[in-house]
């Protein structure tokens, strides 16, 4: 943008004592050149920010208000400049730069110090220097007051280049620490964002506090670091990606795990293979990804579990090793299924074992019952698929909006879908590669 010129009385023109410390001293030299600039009509204006009519900052140009006033004028020529007040120093400094001002040594040390105290990335004062990166760095590096300043004012920077997208072996260099305590920084940054969020502070609230910490947080970065390890489907095997999730953060975990019985679809045999880890281990299995789950639990958490009768009695004690059960609900399928049509009565529910951890509150408004109606599904996706009308009403039943539903037997994704449907969040493990394309278009 075209900045505007104005003559303007001297006297509506302040000094601000930090801008006026960027030179030591005034040059009696430099004001006699521009008396004679002003005479012969060749000076270029000073530059101010406005504001009001009456009164404007001096950003550039303190040698020329000085020679202007000798010659006994009453107003200058200023071009406008539009900064905040958070950026009048670097603009003025930048000026500087800009119409070639030679700065002592002392002069730059004091600025950059400047710079270094306002949390300035090298990335920064680079630009107002006119400079390449590494050289501020280098600068900085090879004098002991500035590098011990940066030292013990580095936080701010990590924060910032990480947020910019450097990595973390770069920003260690750049600011002459190690990498460890560059990801501790970050890691302990990313926790007290995370502990602002859930403790209700709204995120334009935590960009302001940021802000206030010279910190350039943005509303989208937010929302990716708030979101970032949510919402979003694993592929892998859960025993392995269960101990990345972070500690006490799930609401709720819902499964449908192997069952143990060997299930395969009898009507849909050339559709589906047998369920991996479909077999005895399954119990393992369970046994192993509920210890794992139980730390990336809420302290206060609920947990569902899918199950059959002809595998309830190994089960049940294998929930009860590491929660309290509340309830067995039975989901009725209402209607009659498949299976030895003559010999035996159909099977027409499956069991859900309902379970918690600490002491959680069911949030429905009635108290609900323990039998619950939901026609089966068509079985279109997975041969076990749940209906997803069933899944919202656990999840409405056990948490609130934005709280987190996980699922590390994920199958065609029900569980993901109905998470979504509600506004709740949402992660979810599956194994079978086949499985993931599946959930990944039904999510669309
Ligand atoms: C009974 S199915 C879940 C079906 C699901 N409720 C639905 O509505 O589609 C169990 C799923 O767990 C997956 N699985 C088995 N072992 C696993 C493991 N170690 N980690 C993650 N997923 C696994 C299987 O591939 C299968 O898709």
């Amino acid at each position: 943008m075209e900045n505007k010129i104005k003559e303007i009385p001297i006297e509506y023109i302040e000094t601000d004592e930090k801008i006026v410390s960027i030179r030591n001293a005034q040059s009696e030299e430099a004001i006699g050149r521009y008396m004679e600039k002003y005479e012969s009509g060749t000076s270029k204006p000073i530059s101010v920010k406005e504001i009001d009519r009456q009164h404007y900052i001096l950003i550039d140009g303190h040698h020329r208000i000085e020679a202007m006033k000798r010659l006994k004028k009453r107003k200058i020529d200023a071009k406008i400049i539009d900064v905040s007040d958070k950026d009048i120093y670097s603009k003025a400094v930048e000026e500087n730069v800009e119409h070639g001002v030679s700065l002592t040594k002392d002069e730059e040390e004091n600025i950059l110090l400047n710079f270094i105290d306002t949390f300035k990335s090298d990335e920064e004062i680079a630009k107002v220097f006119h400079l390449a990166r590494r050289t501020i760095n280098d600068r900085i590096n090879k004098n002991p007051t500035l590098k011990m300043a940066r030292t013990a004012k580095s936080k701010v920077p990590t924060i910032n280049y990480f947020l910019e997208g450097k990595k973390q072996c770069d920003i260690a260099k750049d600011l002459d620490i190690t990498e460890g305590s560059v990801s501790q920084r970050i890691k302990n940054w990313m926790d007290g964002i995370k502990e602002l969020y859930e403790s209700g502070t709204t995120k334009e609230e935590i960009i302001n506090i940021q802000d206030e910490k010279n910190i350039n947080l943005t509303s989208d970065k937010l929302n990716e670091l708030i979101e970032e390890d949510l919402n979003k489907i694993i592929h892998g095997d859960c025993l392995k990606e269960i101990p990345r999730i972070e500690d006490g953060s799930v609401d709720c975990v819902i499964i449908d795990p192997p069952y143990g019985i060997d299930f395969q679809s009898n009507y849909k045999k050339e559709k589906f293979d047998k369920i991996k880890n479909d077999t005895n281990d399954s119990f393992k299995l369970l046994d192993n990804s509920l210890e794992k789950v139980k730390p990336k639990m809420k302290k206060d958490s609920h947990i569902y579990i899918f199950t059959s009768w002809k595998v309830f009695d190994k089960v049940k004690p294998i929930i009860e090793k590491h929660f309290e059960i509340k309830n067995c609900l039975i989901w009725n399928k209402e209607d009659r299924g498949m299976g030895d049509l003559n010999g035996n009565y159909a099977e027409s529910y499956e069991m859900i074992i309902f379970a918690t951890q600490g002491k959680r509150k069911l949030y429905s408004e009635k108290r609900p019952m323990n039998i619950l109606n939901f026609s089966r599904t068509e079985n279109s996706e997975h041969p076990t698929q749940k209906p997803v009308e069933l899944l919202k009403e656990l999840i409405e039943n056990s948490t609130k909006e934005s709280q987190v539903v996980l699922d590390y037997f994920l199958g065609s994704g029900s569980t993901v879908i109905a998470a979504k449907e509600v506004g709740r969040k949402w992660l979810g493990i599956e194994l079978e590669e086949e499985y993931i394309d599946v959930i990944n278009g039904r999510l669309k």
